[in-house]
């Protein structure tokens, strides 16, 4: 995706390597950061880096697919490394694997506005971390650019597993989660069982019955939650804030 923004003068909007001021630059051939995959468990923790080179300083993974292979034609399978070639039409395909596949991490520049961030990673990953400072990508002997990357850097979680991985990871940035469901949400975004009893318990004057509690908590979302909620209520009626005045008749418990 080439955008002419001059006559004479087109900008790559996801190239990134513009500092490093190489011909190497145009080969696509930069590799990973060791320390990054290391932060993520390391390469034996990774079963396919499925866009590598045959002259690699080191493995990213179990298994490595190259530009003679096609990545993009073979199976993947496990948990993949992903650090797709450094251009457009690359990095589309690349990406569109890696969200059917779902599993795994993925590196790429923060080009945060673009179509394929919106489809392959905004629409499909499950979490992103993005990187305080820029990288610097290492030459095929394992040497270290002196320069950086040239643009911004993040790290892309698909599933599950490798959100909760990316989330932990010692790794400098700011962390979003992406894709999180109901029950992901529900302990930061609702009350306690306890303080929705207690706040139940302030509005009422009398004693109130089990059977009234069942009917006003059905449709609560932590009860829509739970199958178990009615034994839940019930536990959290028998610890210290609330008392049993008779048989399936409860009241909060006066301050001391
Ligand atoms: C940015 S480098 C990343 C290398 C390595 N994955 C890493 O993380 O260090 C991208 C690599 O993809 C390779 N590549 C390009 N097209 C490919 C293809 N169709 N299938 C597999 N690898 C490819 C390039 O040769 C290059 O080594």
């Amino acid at each position: 995706m080439s955008v002419n923004l001059f006559a004479g003068m087109s900008v790559n909007l996801f190239a990134g390597m513009g500092s490093h001021q190489s011909a190497r630059s145009e080969t696509n051939t930069w590799f990973s950061p060791p320390d990054i995959v290391d932060a993520l468990g390391g390469a034996d923790s990774f079963d396919l880096d499925p866009c590598s080179h045959v002259d690699r300083p080191w493995a990213t993974a179990r298994q490595h697919y190259t530009q003679e292979d096609n990545g993009l034609i073979l199976p993947w399978f496990g948990r993949v490394w992903l650090n797709p070639p450094y251009s457009i039409a690359l990095i589309t395909k690349f990406l569109g694997r890696m969200a059917a596949h779902d599993r795994g991490v993925a590196l790429i520049f923060a080009r945060t506005e673009t179509d394929p961030f919106h489809r392959f990673v905004w629409g499909a990953a499950s979490g992103l971390l993005f990187l305080r400072g820029r990288l610097n990508f290492h030459y095929a002997d394992g040497s270290r650019a002196a320069a950086n990357g040239g643009a911004p850097s993040v790290l892309i979680a698909y599933g599950a597993e490798d959100r909760d991985i990316l989330a932990a990871a010692p790794i400098d940035g700011a962390f979003v989660p992406l894709r999180l469901n109901l029950s992901m949400l529900m302990p930061v975004l609702l009350p306690t069982w306890r303080e929705a009893l207690a706040d139940y318990f302030a509005g009422r004057s009398e004693p109130v019955t089990l059977a009234e509690l069942y009917r006003a908590f059905a449709d609560h979302p932590k009860a829509r939650a739970n199958q178990h909620w009615r034994d839940k209520l019930r536990q959290v009626l028998q610890r210290g804030q609330f008392e049993r005045v008779d048989k399936g008749l409860w009241q909060r418990r006066a301050a001391a």
